[in-house]
């Protein structure tokens, strides 16, 4: 009987130890997922697209403002709703991989959006020609979320990050229908009423 004790005495510090050396492993595997230089490069490019969205959160309502159409001032609107629900993707993202939600000043995002309020300066209030252009400085915004939710979707997938890979997708998905569907509303008649200006 003593010794049936004592072996499960042993046996119970076996496990607890293996149990601790799964923990020990565990917090030394997490410690060096945070040091990979991809790791690094992923979480840096999240910081950008996170203060990204938040400054296109602002230029969108200055580019509704600046519509003359009722069907772009929507497209505008509806999107500015969506990028609120991106920036609070991004916020999970950042949950699931165990890092603070920060922002990162983002130059290229800054130059598309100042391209945008050029636009507005530049162009007659009311007229036709004005949303022609706007609809141009939105796509450059769209292009530029795209390439970046493409390739950090790709990252999440190669680094094992399931599901932040899927609200990443999620996101580029909303980003290419806004895309199309501002092609669709310069396409429709926009562009046409634009050429007629004079
Ligand atoms: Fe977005
Ligand atoms: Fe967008």
């Amino acid at each position: 009987m003593a010794t049936k004790t004592a072996e499960n005495n042993n046996s119970s510090t076996a496990v607890s130890e293996k149990k601790n050396m799964t923990i020990d492993n565990a917090s030394v595997d997490a410690k060096e997922m945070k040091n990979a230089p991809l790791h690094k490069f992923f979480v840096s490019a999240l910081k950008d697209i996170y203060y990204a969205e938040n400054a296109i959160v602002d230029a969108l309502e200055k580019m509704q403002e600046a519509a003359t159409t009722e069907e772009l001032k929507d497209a505008f609107e509806d999107h500015q709703l969506q990028t609120k629900k991106h920036i609070s993707r991004l916020e999970k993202i950042f949950k699931l991989i165990d890092e603070k939600p920060e922002k990162k000043e983002c130059e290229a995002i800054k130059g598309i959006i100042k391209e945008g309020e050029e636009v507005i300066k530049s162009t007659e209030e009311g007229s036709m020609t004005r949303d022609a252009a706007l609809i141009i400085a939105a796509q450059k915004v769209e292009h530029y979320e795209i390439a970046t939710y493409g390739g950090l979707a790709q990252l999440a997938i190669t680094m094992g990050h399931d599901k932040a890979a899927d609200l990443l997708e999620k996101t580029l998905q909303e980003e290419e229908e806004t895309d199309e569907n501002l092609t669709d509303i310069a396409e429709t008649f926009i562009n046409f009423d634009a050429e007629q200006e004079d």
